[in-house]
């Protein structure tokens, strides 16, 4: 089959996979003495590693491709105290009611948003401090924090590196002026080189760059362009996210004609074109949307066989529990999820309440976790073994993608194939037995395009 019919047949929509069960799937939730038991349960077993992620929701003004969690204020004094007060009681009432989290150390501590640079030096500075006072972090912690380069400056990126973050992620998503006037994100070039070259200067190891291909008027030549500014800056690593169009759940996406959006042919031909133009130049594609330079962490992970993905994307470490602070972060254990309240609002009311700010969650049954275990070997390694009694059923529902040539068998092992690769989303399909049984009945998820 050509590449067009391939992709008029799969570019259906399709989760992500950054956890099993997807979110629209939980079913069980755990009340909070259910979720706290299983934290107690997981740490009181001998070395069970944790990571933390901290959702800082604030944001100066909407871009409107954006499908993060955000609250768009200009009004700084009216939120940074109030939200970093509430931050602060979710992290006590963690460690009063989990008594070893203050004896596991963090593997990982990110800052994601909205925007986590929106802070003011001196906010920033008690946000950290809070962290490295609360937090057991060691020398081997990796510290990371998104950043938006039209909202940082130097002092703030000193602070970071002084309270040991040596990771930074930069959104960019395109350098095209036309691009950034349709999604309302003004970011000249060169704010975006001064933000790379002074974190190199102060010290920062790795730099990420996100990027997206999909939005708004790119096209073959302005995406070449966008790469080869990006590769003039030699980012570490280069998220290429594929612009995920859900505007059913975030209206502003209405704000561009969706005639402005390329089809999903020209969509692919942007990725194609990205990842030749980035392999020449010596960065490595890693799982879905990833690429890095070989001398990068990501890489080394893939490697070593240690790349882990979950609710922040790929990362460097496995971890069995991700504990996520602030307004919409979801948690993790190895038998449960939970996730935040997501209004900023009602979220430090629950907290003042002295409750944690639950929104929903999902108790994993022993199904639940066998395919959790199978989608992450899949997303991370390209291949998984698949146990025997699933076998059949997978060969019957993969045929048509084998016929295809995305995929290939050997025995029990399943392998993605390059030109499969576009697809890794609808292959893993085949482990979610919940999206199996009762398919979206309306939209759920953006295409996997
Ligand atoms: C929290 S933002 C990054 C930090 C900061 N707010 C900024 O924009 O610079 C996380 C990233 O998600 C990606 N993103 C947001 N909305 C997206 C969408 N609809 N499709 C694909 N990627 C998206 C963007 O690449 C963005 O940089
Ligand atoms: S892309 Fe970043 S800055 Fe823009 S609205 Fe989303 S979170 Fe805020």
């Amino acid at each position: 089959m050509n590449t067009s019919n391939l992709l008029s047949k799969y570019d259906i929509p399709a989760p992500r996979y950054t956890s099993y069960p997807t979110v629209p799937y939980w079913t069980d939730n755990p009340s909070t003495e259910e979720w706290i038991n299983s934290l107690n349960n997981t740490l009181n077993f001998s070395n069970k590693s944790l990571s933390a992620y901290f959702h800082i929701p604030f944001c100066e003004t909407l871009c409107t491709f954006c499908g993060c969690n955000t609250s768009i204020t200009k009004n700084h004094s009216l939120v940074e105290i109030p939200y970093l007060d509430a931050l602060e009681a979710e992290i006590k009432y963690y460690l009063a009611s989990v008594p070893k989290l203050s004896s596991s150390p963090f593997k990982e501590v990110h800052l994601g948003g909205g925007t986590p640079t929106y802070f003011s030096d001196e906010n920033m500075e008690r946000l950290l401090s809070m962290i490295h006072q609360f937090l057991y972090l060691s020398n081997d912690t990796n510290l990371s924090i998104e950043v938006d380069p039209r909202r940082t400056r130097v002092s703030q990126l000193e602070i970071l590196y002084k309270y040991g973050f040596k990771r930074i992620s930069l959104g960019v998503q395109d350098f095209d002026k036309e691009v950034q006037r349709l999604v309302n994100r003004i970011q000249p070039f060169e704010i975006t080189k001064k933000i790379t070259e002074s974190s190199r200067k102060i010290g920062f190891e790795s730099v990420n760059f996100d990027l997206i291909y999909g939005l708004p008027r790119q096209n073959l030549e302005s995406m070449k362009k966008s790469i080869d500014l990006t590769i003039s800056l030699r980012p570490d690593r280069i998220a290429f996210y594929s612009y995920a169009h859900v505007p059913w759940i975030k209206s502003s996406q209405r704000l561009f004609t969706e005639d402005d959006l390329p089809k999903a042919k020209e969509k692919r031909e942007l990725y194609e074109q990205g990842r030749q133009l980035l392999e020449a130049n010596g960065y490595k594609e890693i799982g879905m949307d990833h690429f890095a330079l070989e001398s990068d962490g990501l890489w080394k992970a893939l490697e070593n066989g240690t790349l882990h993905r979950n609710f922040m994307g790929y990362t460097e470490k496995y971890s069995d529990i991700l504990l996520g602070f602030g307004t919409s972060a979801i948690s993790e254990s190895p038998d449960c999820f939970h996730q935040n309240e997501k209004l900023e609002i009602k979220y430090r009311k629950l907290i003042s309440e002295g409750s944690i700010p639950t929104l929903r969650g999902h108790k994993l049954n022993e199904k639940d976790k066998i395919r959790k275990k199978l989608i992450l070997e899949f997303m991370t390694t390209w291949k998984v073994s698949i146990p025997l009694e699933l076998l059949e059923d997978a060969k019957e529902y993969l045929s048509d993608m084998e016929l295809d040539g995305l995929i290939k068998w050997e025995e029990n092992i399943l392998r993605i194939t390059e030109s499969g690769k576009p697809f890794l989303r609808i292959v893993c399909t085949v482990f979610d037995e919940r999206y199996r049984v009762s398919k979206p009945s309306k939209n759920l998820f953006s295409k996997a395009l």
